[in-house]
């Protein structure tokens, strides 16, 4: 670690301390640089003097004005177009597990796909006893159940397999939602149209202009698969699929069809495009992994990260997100040196299979430089791996399921830096 010099010292604090001079215990960073005295105490506010907006101005309410700044954003270099493209969850302005609907990444091959839900149809057929096709209304009168899961794409985190390479968790990990959904479990659906004894898998494929669509064995949909039309209550975003969607609770995001459309019950997988040429692992050996549908532990520090800079030395609390598409996160471990001396980090909020949880790990910052890393553990014991260690079985010539560690640099400004340690 590198001592800081006098100077730079000086700059921080200056940066630290902001134009209202200090800091007050409780107060945050935006506050602590609000400019407007007339605003500020002893005063009377100006929102404080006037009658505020009425109700019904806002029909379906939006965050505050001064939220502008937290919403999902592109990497413009990264696709060629906005149809077959990705726009990133703002990790770094979230807390709790719950991703907020209008801030859940989205990621489409052929765009938003707008379905009249009067003219929405899910068809059921293939090795099936009789096959059947559901309105949307059909779907909502069957018993539903209410699960959170998260969903990360296979390629989150896809742009660091040589080194690091984007600045922000937003971009680095931000291709991750969690949200409760409301819907009918897939196995219900099956059980109707009858499976034949000899079916082994699924076709699940998408109403969109890409009419995606990708093979899952038969134990996963008949294990926790949900046919989907609700997020956090509401129905489905459009982006999101409306009306309906496929939950395939902790396996790769692109097995969660959108605008689901059909699924065809078969003996076989049907290796399209999307699991031969896409969503497959090419190691150094020549050989390609596929079928990679489960979504390895992992874990990401949010704040303090990149977008998110330290603005005051002292108590400083680090925050993140971890989840495992094997079952329950059972521990985080955080690290402050790159990761020679681990502590364990405390979860708040709820624990659940397949889920994001929250973790939270405190400590007095004295303004030096530091390696910040956090790491997952499973309920299967499965622990996160370094970025080295999933080279060393992987290779580089991977796009897809990199859960290695991440490494933020805190530098004695309070900025941090994506980097990576040896
Ligand atoms: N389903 C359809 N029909 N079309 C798509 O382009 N994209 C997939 C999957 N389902 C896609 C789709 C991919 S790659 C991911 S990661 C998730 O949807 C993204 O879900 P989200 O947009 O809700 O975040
Ligand atoms: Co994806």
């Amino acid at each position: 670690m590198t001592e800081p010099n006098d100077t730079t010292r000086a700059s921080r604090r200056k940066f630290l301390m902001g134009a209202a001079g200090f800091f007050s215990a409780g107060a945050t960073t935006r506050s602590a640089f609000a400019d407007n005295a007339k605003n500020l105490p002893p005063n009377v506010a100006a929102w404080t003097r006037n009658l505020g907006g009425g109700v019904g101005t806002r029909p379906y309410g939006t965050p505050s004005k001064y939220e502008k700044e937290v919403v999902r954003r592109t990497v413009p270099w990264l696709t060629a177009t906005p149809e077959s493209s990705v726009a990133f969850t703002p990790l770094h302005e979230l807390d709790g597990i719950i991703t907020p609907n209008g801030l859940c990444f989205e990621r489409h091959h052929g765009g938003i796909a707008e379905i009249d839900p009067n003219d929405y149809r899910l068809m059921l057929h293939g090795l099936v006893d009789k096959p059947l096709i559901f309105t949307l209304e059909d779907l909502k009168r069957l018993p539903g159940v209410n699960r959170i899961y998260f969903l990360e794409c296979a390629a989150n985190s896809g742009m660091e397999w040589r080194g690091a390479q984007l600045n922000g968790c937003q971009y680095t990990h931000g291709m991750l939602h969690c949200v409760q959904y409301t819907g009918v479990a897939l196995r219900l659906l099956l059980e109707q149209a009858g499976v034949k004894p000899n079916a082994t898998w699924i076709m699940a494929e998408g109403g969109d202009a890409a009419a995606m669509n990708r093979s899952i064995p038969m134990s996963k949909a008949l294990d926790d698969c949900i046919v989907a039309y609700r997020m956090n209550g509401e129905m489905l975003r459009p982006e999101q699929g409306y009306p309906v969607r496929l939950v395939v609770p902790g396996w790769e995001g692109n097995v969660w069809v959108k605008w689901l459309r059909r699924i065809k019950v078969g003996d076989q997988p049907w290796y399209t495009r999307e699991e031969t040429a896409k969503y497959t692992d090419l190691l150094e050996n020549g050989k390609a992994r596929k079928f990679t549908f489960e979504m390895d532990a992992k874990s990401i520090i949010t704040s303090p990260s990149p977008q998110a800079p330290l603005r005051q030395e002292g108590f400083t609390i680090i925050s993140g997100l971890a989840w495992s598409g094997r079952g329950k996160i059972s521990r985080v471990d955080v690290s402050l040196d790159g990761g020679r001396n681990w502590r364990s980090a405390r979860i708040d909020g709820p624990v659940l299979d397949k889920a994001c949880v929250r973790f939270y790990s405190e400590f007095e910052w004295n303004g030096e430089e530091l390696l910040l890393q956090s790491r997952a553990m499973d309920d299967t014991g499965y622990v996160q791996p370094s970025k080295d260690a999933l080279r060393k079985i992987r290779g580089v010539n991977s796009i897809y399921h990199n859960n290695g560690i991440q490494t933020w640099a805190l530098k004695v400004s309070g900025e941090l830096e994506n980097v990576e340690v040896g």
